[in-house]
């Protein structure tokens, strides 16, 4: 059986941590197919600089809150790839809205279920059903600390991310021995939007670690993530500690 070559979708890879992954997993060999909604520019500019560094990617556009967008994104990756089938989806794109329990509208509940769990969900089980024979593939699911400990004040994240992570190991009992899913767990990494560096600063230093990560962190999960193979539905978590709090 020949191997063929190392191939990974990104959701969300245009910036930030999915940034990171990308040019990780591009400087490995991999030909990277950038995951963008809005960042379509800066998707762009990465794959041209990927390119230029003698690296394979392409970019693709998809609203993952939109059913039938999302149901053709593995398809869509495919045609990018072709001949070489997609061997590694990782899933980081997210939204992360506060709300407290009381205060969550159907709107806002929908919205995170339809992107940080749905969106995987279908990715997922596309991934697999269309997965070719003879090939083994593997899922890196981007889920959070608050996939173990739901954090007050962030009712539909934590929910979503929760369920998230049950999938992950639903997935990885049915879909074994031919994909392995595993998981990364980050703690405070990069602000969210709406943080202040203060507000960031004092969550960080909350940690047992007293100090944030970087997206380089994420990144060495990963990589420990894919090159074991006898590891499927495991989660690492890459929170300082945060999560024994
Ligand atoms: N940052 C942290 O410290 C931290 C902590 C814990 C967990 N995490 C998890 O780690 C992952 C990456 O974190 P991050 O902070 O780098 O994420 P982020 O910047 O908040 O979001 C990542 C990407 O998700 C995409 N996205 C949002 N809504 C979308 C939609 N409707 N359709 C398609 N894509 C959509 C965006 O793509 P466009 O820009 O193209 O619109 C965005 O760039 C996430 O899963 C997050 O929950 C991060």
């Amino acid at each position: 059986m020949t191997t063929p070559p190392r191939t990974a979708l990104i959701t969300g890879g245009a910036r930030r941590i999915g940034a990171t992954l990308v040019r990780a997993l591009a400087q490995r060999g991999y030909t990277v197919v950038i995951h963008h909604h809005r960042s379509q520019t800066e998707a762009q500019h990465l794959a041209d600089d990927i390119r230029t560094q003698g690296g394979q990617a392409h970019a693709i556009q998809a609203d993952l809150s939109n059913h039938d967008a999302t149901m053709s994104l593995i398809a869509h990756t495919e045609q990018l790839l072709a001949p070489h089938p997609l061997t590694l989806l990782v899933n980081n794109a997210a939204i992360f809205e506060a709300g407290a329990l009381r205060h969550t509208s159907y709107d806002a509940w929908q919205n995170h279920l339809a992107i940080n769990l749905t969106a995987p969900f279908l990715l997922t089980r596309d991934f697999a059903r269309r997965l070719p024979p003879g090939v083994t593939g593997q899922v890196i699911q981007i889920i959070d600390r608050y996939g173990h400990h739901p954090r007050s004040g962030y009712a539909a994240y934590s929910a979503a991310k929760s369920a998230l992570w049950t999938l992950t190991r639903l997935a990885a009992l049915e879909l074994a021995p031919t994909i392995r899913i595993n998981a990364i767990g980050p703690g405070p990494i990069l602000p969210a939007a709406g943080d202040t560096p203060e507000q960031f600063a004092r969550i960080a230093a909350a940690t047992p670690m007293q100090r944030p990560g970087q997206p380089h962190d994420i990144v060495a999960a990963l990589f420990f993530l894919l090159e074991h193979d006898f590891i499927t539905g495991e989660m690492i978590r890459v929170d300082g500690g945060e999560h024994l709090r």
